[in-house]
């Protein structure tokens, strides 16, 4: 992608504790990823991750379907904020919401979202949280792990940034495994968004090629 050398400025999608975005803000600041975070938007007010956001100076707003008459006019203030801001890329962190086709389409190829199993196993609707681990459990998988993907129409289906795998262990339950899961996408999510931003991949059909 690239920015013409300029630092891209992100958005950042949240709808709950927020743990991938703080991993994300210490690897801005650790040096190790290039980008603005130009604000955070979430959901629900009482989500965690506002607070990170706060204290770590970047704008938190609260954006919600619930607030407008219509999903239209919903969509139409999500688009004028991240104009407002100058939002290049938008990165969802554990967030929960659908997103507007009209979003999708302008900022195509601008969205990322991490996705805790390896899809397209274990993705699609009703596959967030809890339910992820449980399922993989349930179905008896050998490895679970994080998939990094851009964000299309449909759900947890675009074009695959990156993957990397984890055990799944004979006494694991939901809990454990997602802590280990969770361990990795923090060690993941940065990765791919800094060879997105850095312009380190390119993406022929589904493939995205290049060095993550
Ligand atoms: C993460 O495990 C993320 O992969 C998952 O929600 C969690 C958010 O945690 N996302 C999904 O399930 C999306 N389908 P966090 O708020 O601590 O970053």
């Amino acid at each position: 992608m690239g920015n013409g050398g300029a630092v891209l400025r992100c958005a950042v999608f949240a709808s709950g504790g927020g743990s991938n975005f703080q991993a994300l803000i210490d690897r801005k600041n650790a040096g190790d990823l290039h980008v603005e975070f130009a604000l955070l938007i979430s959901n629900s007010s009482k989500a965690y991750a506002c607070e990170r956001a706060r204290q770590n100076g970047i704008p938190a707003v609260h954006l919600s379907e619930k607030q407008f008459e219509t999903f239209e006019a919903f969509s139409t203030r999500l688009m004028d904020l991240l104009d407002e801001y100058k939002v290049d890329l938008i990165i969802l962190a554990g967030y929960m919401k659908k997103l507007p086709c009209e979003l999708i389409s302008k900022y195509r190829m601008k969205i990322l979202n991490i996705h805790p199993a390896l899809l397209p196993a274990f993705g699609g609707k009703g596959m967030y949280g809890k339910n992820v681990h449980q399922a993989v459990l349930d179905y008896g998988a050998k490895v679970s792990g994080v998939t990094v993907h851009f964000v299309d129409e449909e759900y947890d289906q675009g074009p695959v940034i990156l993957q990397r795998t984890v055990p799944v262990l004979d006494n694991d339950d939901a809990e454990t495994l997602a802590a280990r899961v969770l361990t990795l996408e923090h060690d993941s999510y940065w990765r791919a968004v800094e060879a997105v931003a850095g312009g380190n991949v390119h993406i022929e059909g589904r493939r995205v090629a290049g060095e993550v």
